[in-house]
């Protein structure tokens, strides 16, 4: 359960090697959250992460294997992670791949992927997850999306379109749970410098890591359903979203 101030105690990280990810952890462990479980596909990579969050003040640091496209592994992967560990006041989806556009365009494999690991995944383990968080009664289950799912850019279209399909699931699933106890938040960064835009030009509104966990940990204290980092981004994509199609598909990749 939260404690008297509103921090969440325990949380679970689907993507827990994500760059914005361990940047929350790290600050929600600053606000006093104890219990932190990270699923990664390889979890002996984040051994010295695993160090850094005990000596910063966790109490308990789980690394546990999950591969977001291994979907018949995810509904024993949930039950086994909440009967280890009781409930958990925070489940964050942060597993995404960015994808190659031009590979993607002409082979379907590589298309594929990036739609089965951003939408496809998040789906089939978000629902052993929600089937959990409803009989906890509490919680909140934040989601990784992105400006990109607000709409399609021909530069990312493939992303974009994953990204549009986790956003609109994780809207509709947040308005189901509303009465539950459950809180549903999506979270909407713009191009963070992060391993995953590595070496690509900066957008406008460029961010970091810290800066999306920050908007990401006060919008879990205010219980908000959407957060853009930087804020901005609301009144920018309000603009955009409502371009002309011949204007829209001008903006340069
Ligand atoms: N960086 C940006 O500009 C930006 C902007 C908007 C939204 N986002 C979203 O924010 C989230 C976190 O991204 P980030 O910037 O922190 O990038 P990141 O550091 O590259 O993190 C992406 C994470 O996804 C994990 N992942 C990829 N495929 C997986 C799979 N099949 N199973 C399990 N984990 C898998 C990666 O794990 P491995 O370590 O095993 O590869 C990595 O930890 C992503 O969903 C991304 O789409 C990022």
């Amino acid at each position: 359960m939260k404690d008297a101030l509103g921090t969440v105690q325990s949380v679970l990280v689907l993507g827990g090697t994500s760059e914005i990810a361990l940047a929350t952890v790290r600050a929600l462990v600053a606000e006093r959250t104890r219990t932190v479980v990270l699923a990664v596909r390889d979890p002996e990579r984040l051994r010295q992460e695993e160090a850094a969050l005990r000596a910063a003040g966790a109490e308990t640091v789980e690394l546990v294997p999950f591969d977001a496209l291994d979907f018949s592994s995810h509904a024993a992967f949930v039950d086994e992670t909440f009967d280890r560990h009781g409930d958990f006041d925070l489940v964050l989806l942060a597993f995404g791949v960015l994808g190659d556009q031009a590979v993607a365009e002409r082979d379907a494999r590589h298309a594929c992927e990036v739609v089965q690991t951003n939408f496809t995944g998040a789906v089939s383990v978000t629902v052993p997850l929600v089937a959990r968080l409803r009989a906890q009664g509490h919680g909140a289950l934040a989601f990784l999306s992105s400006v990109a799912a607000e709409r399609a850019r021909k530069a990312n279209y493939v992303y974009g379109a994953s990204k549009a399909g986790l956003d609109a699931f994780a809207q509709g699933l947040g308005d189901s749970l509303h009465g539950s106890g459950v809180h549903v938040m999506v979270v909407r960064p713009g191009f963070v410098h992060t391993k995953m835009t590595e070496g690509m030009k900066p957008a406008p509104f460029a961010t970091t890591p810290d800066e999306v966990a920050q908007a990401i940990v006060a919008g879990l204290r205010r219980d908000d359903h959407t957060v853009w980092a930087p804020a901005i981004l609301r009144a920018v994509m309000a603009v955009l979203r409502h371009l002309p199609r011949a204007v829209f598909r001008r903006i340069p990749g």
